[in-house]
């Protein structure tokens, strides 16, 4: 506690710790990196700043303040939750870790964590870095990747928790890890508070402790691909120049699996009028480490935005000119015959009548 008295992160939300801004952070935090966040978390809250506002705002409005971040599926669930807020509990985020995981998006990890830093409630947060902390100080060989030992190591922090200020003790062991206990055998353990009580180092097992006997499984991505065709022409974007499939051509896409009204909605973030939206058969391809499961919408646009994206091209252009990765050669084909074997129009459920 001394430690983070000093050398806590001077975060936005750290500043106002209010449930709802602790709510926002963490579930922003669920899948994206602490730098990557605070802009994001800092525009979000200035202009949706609270669960009223949250749980009437646009969709659209929404999904544009969360583009970049990825996972858009938080986006959507805050909203449901929010408006779960108004209806159940007065309009605020409720205390208490289990009416916190009764609501969308709020799992164990969440729960805790608004409970402990927004109420003061003492009970444990554990993430990957607390498991990681934790596990080096007990010099515990158990799997960090296994259900019994979290709980072993939830319980042992529940143990450790003091009386008051539980969430700046579970903030001070995910700065530890984040920090100081660095993951790969890595650790700075010149640096650390806990050193003196550190089984991990006594022993000099910091390099093999935690142990993840788990085999990398290649990772899976849900991925929403869009085929919006305006006057003849189809919407592409180009890669980044680093990373996977770099500066190849693609289809606008995005993380996650949208519904109909998200995509019409994902769309319209792209500065196009959507006229018809048809469903395209499902895809998937296979990396080295990693599997896009996509699922793919084909919009007709009634007026092509400017700026984003960036290029419009016929489809003679597109297998002439564009190059796009194999992975997406399925969406490219409805270029050619863009309703073939397309599902069925889904306007109808986009305004949220029955189809
Ligand atoms: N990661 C997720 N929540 C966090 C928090 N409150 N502080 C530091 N890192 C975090």
């Amino acid at each position: 506690m001394n430690w983070y008295r000093q050398e806590a992160r001077d975060l936005p939300w750290r500043r106002d710790p209010s449930p709802y801004k602790v709510w926002i952070s963490e579930i922003m935090l669920q899948q994206t990196r602490v730098d990557t966040v605070i802009p994001y978390f800092d525009r979000f809250v200035a202009e949706i700043p609270d669960v009223a506002a949250l749980a009437r705002v646009d969709t659209d409005k929404l999904l544009k303040l969360w583009q970049g971040l990825g996972y858009y599926g938080r986006a959507l669930r805050l909203k449901e939750a929010a408006q779960i807020m108004v209806r159940d509990f007065g309009g605020e985020v409720p205390s208490g870790v289990k009416a916190l995981a009764s609501l969308p998006g709020i799992g164990a990890y969440t729960a805790g964590a608004i409970a402990s830093i927004a109420f003061g409630e003492r009970v444990p947060a554990v993430d990957g870095n607390v498991l990681r902390v934790i596990a080096r100080l007990a010099a515990d060989r158990g799997d960090i990747g296994e259900p019994d030992t979290r709980r072993r190591f939830t319980l042992l922090v529940t143990q450790m928790l003091p009386a008051e200020k539980a969430g700046d003790f579970n903030q001070a062991l995910m700065d530890l890890g984040a920090t100081v206990c660095l993951p790969n055998g890595e650790p700075r353990c010149g640096l650390c508070p806990a050193r003196n009580s550190c089984e991990a180092f006594r022993q000099g097992l910091t390099a093999e402790i935690p142990v993840t006997t788990q085999q990398k499984k290649r990772r899976i991505e849900d991925i929403t691909v869009f085929v919006i065709s305006c006057d003849g022409r189809f919407a592409l974007r180009k890669r980044d120049d680093k990373g996977l499939l770099p500066n190849l051509w693609e289809f606008p896409n995005t993380e996650g699996r949208l519904n109909a009204e998200a995509a019409a909605a994902f769309a319209r973030s792209l500065g196009v009028t959507p006229i018809e939206v048809y469903e395209l058969p499902e895809a998937r391809h296979i990396f080295t480490h990693l599997e896009w499961r996509m699922k793919g919408y084909f919009i007709r646009a009634a007026q092509c935005g400017a700026g984003e994206p960036p290029v419009w091209a016929t489809a003679d252009e597109i297998s002439r000119s564009y190059s796009i990765p194999t992975a997406l050669k399925t969406y490219e084909a409805f270029c050619r015959n863009p309703t073939a074997g397309a599902g069925k129009d889904l306007r109808q459920s986009e305004r949220g009548e029955p189809s």
